[in-house]
């Protein structure tokens, strides 16, 4: 009876997860939220597109990660290289200006919808993926220079993989996260003025991190 003891761990463990999870959302939601009428789905429609709209944009070169990861130490040293620059300018030049952005005007909209409690914010774990992305990528601009310049040994390669794959499944999940929980709440309780006004300012935001990563060495 070996399997359905593990079968039953494996149970229990998913299922205190999910319990967590629930519980820790259903706190956020009855605690803070009140719930009001909701005025986007009044103007008929989410006011959550343009978001949406960017992440459909951003997936194919998420998936391109890990396409770069799977190249890394099988694909001819060019085209390695090639899919390591592409991957390297997208999470300088796109993925990382978007996660500022979010941080300083989408998360900063949720905190003030959800509330924080001992000074924790609802956004904090979000934000802590977005710190993960960070240095995931200062290690694949540490890598990359290497693989540049012929120095990338197996050990170096290995962990290339590791960090691609790596970032690849973070931000998958991520923006699961940020498109099943935070935009439904924005799509809520946001006008479409209100959201209106929210993506000019990411997009500005962004559009200054992008010039300054564009300034840096690369
Ligand atoms: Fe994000
Ligand atoms: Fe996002």
């Amino acid at each position: 009876m070996r399997f359905p003891k593990v079968y039953a761990v494996v149970a229990a463990v998913v299922a205190a997860i999910v319990g967590m999870t629930t519980w820790a959302w259903a706190g956020a939601t009855t605690g803070a939220e009140p719930r009001p009428p909701a005025p986007a789905q009044a103007n008929g429609g989410r006011v959550t597109a343009p978001l949406r709209a960017e992440h459909r944009e951003l997936l194919p070169k998420i998936e391109a990660l890990a396409s770069a990861a799977e190249a890394v130490g099988t694909a001819p040293p060019q085209e390695q290289r090639k899919k390591v620059d592409e991957s390297y300018a997208f999470l300088t030049r796109e993925l990382i200006p978007h996660a500022v952005a979010e941080d300083e005007v989408l998360y900063a909209k949720v905190d003030s919808l959800i509330g924080t409690a001992d000074r924790t914010r609802a956004t904090d774990t979000m934000r802590r993926d977005h710190a993960e992305v960070v240095a995931l990528t200062e290690d694949v601009g540490r890598l990359r220079d290497r693989l540049r310049a012929g120095t990338l040994h197996p050990a170096d390669q290995k962990e290339l993989r590791r960090v691609l794959y790596a970032l690849n499944a973070v931000v998958d999940l991520h923006f699961a996260k940020e498109e099943e929980v935070y935009l439904p709440l924005l799509d809520r309780r946001l006008t479409a003025e209100e959201a209106r006004r929210m993506f000019e300012r990411m997009d500005r935001i962004a559009e200054e991190e992008t010039a300054g990563a564009g300034a840096a060495p690369h």
